[in-house]
């Protein structure tokens, strides 16, 4: 459970691995996954429809005609090497990547079955409801109560200020550890512990999605666990996206696994693209695609 990352270090090592190690490391998140189930849950709606989605930074296609469907109160887990354009993908989500000068999205991505990239989508609100977690907890240096109040502050929501707070930080499995200091600094928390405030004025919004982008690389095996428990509960409120390094943690906590991997072409053109995307106990136990099959059993990546 304590499995680290996969590193770059890791990749090296693992670059012509004897059989036994390769073998060692499908067992491992064979025995992870053994327990999960076979078939998504089913009847759960598409919230995101992807159709051929394209991302350019500039000249430079980043990743290339993504297909997929999301579903609702599902965990859905965006795997593959470094630089497949994981990251650009869960910014297309909320529109994040309009924050980005050069970038440029192709394809289309559908939000309830809305143009997400429509004319008339006001972006502020498509990230009120559709939330975003990143790698470094960043609570803003303002009190644990005011980090909270932000969003629902900013947004003019209608509410008692105080009960969003305390049902926002109970959400985020965070109130009993901090009811008695609201008024200290968000900044005071331990890592894991800013990163559940994070995801507490997050969820203060009240968004119906919740991306993450490797919420755990800078957190330490026990506060990893809480976060994984943690996005376990909030899917029965929330649509939850996770990027994450470590296939561990996507076989421990996602419904589907989205594995990605980098296209290089003759002229040395690297693009990212999607590869598989199943069923988690299905894409860990047996991927239909050779390149899948590689990068968990750690023959490549
Ligand atoms: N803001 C940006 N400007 C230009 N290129 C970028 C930018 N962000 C990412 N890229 C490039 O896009 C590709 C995909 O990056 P990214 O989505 O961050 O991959 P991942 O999250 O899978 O590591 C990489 O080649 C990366 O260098
Ligand atoms: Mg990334």
């Amino acid at each position: 459970m304590t499995q680290e990352p996969v590193t770059e270090e890791h990749r090296t090592v693992n670059a012509d691995p004897t059989p036994s190690a390769t073998d060692a490391a499908a067992d491992k998140l064979r025995d992870v996954v053994a327990d999960r189930e076979t078939e998504g849950p089913t009847g759960n709606s598409t919230i995101f429809g992807l159709r051929g989605l394209t991302v350019y930074y500039a000249d430079f296609r980043a990743v290339k005609e993504v297909t997929a469907d999301i579903r609702e109160n599902e965990i859905t887990a965006l795997i593959g090497p470094s630089g497949c354009g994981k990251s650009t993908v869960l910014r297309c989500f909320n529109r994040m990547n309009d924050l980005i000068e050069t970038a440029r999205v192709d394809g289309s991505l559908t939000y309830h079955g809305v143009d997400l990239y429509g004319k008339n989508v006001d972006p502020v609100e498509v990230r009120r409801r559709i939330g975003m977690v990143f790698q470094k907890p960043n609570p803003f240096p303002k009190s644990i109560y005011e980090n909270v109040v932000y969003g629902p502050k900013i947004g003019g929501m209608k509410g008692n200020l105080d009960d969003i707070v305390e049902e926002s930080l109970r959400k985020a499995v965070l109130w009993d550890e901090v009811k008695d200091k609201l008024d200290e600094s968000g900044l005071a928390l331990s890592g894991g512990q800013q990163q559940r405030l994070c995801i507490a004025r997050a969820i203060a919004t009240s968004p119906d999605v919740l991306l993450m982008d490797e919420p755990c690389s800078s957190l330490d095996p026990i506060a990893t666990l809480r976060i994984e428990e943690l996005m376990l509960e909030l899917k029965q409120d929330y649509t939850i996206v996770i990027v994450t390094h470590n296939m561990q943690q996507a076989a421990r906590v996602s419904d589907r696994t989205a594995f990605f991997t980098v296209d290089v072409s003759d002229d040395g053109q690297r693009t990212g693209k999607l590869v598989e995307f199943d069923v988690t106990n299905r894409l860990f136990t047996s991927p239909s695609k050779t390149e899948t099959e590689d990068y968990i059993t750690g023959r490549f990546g």
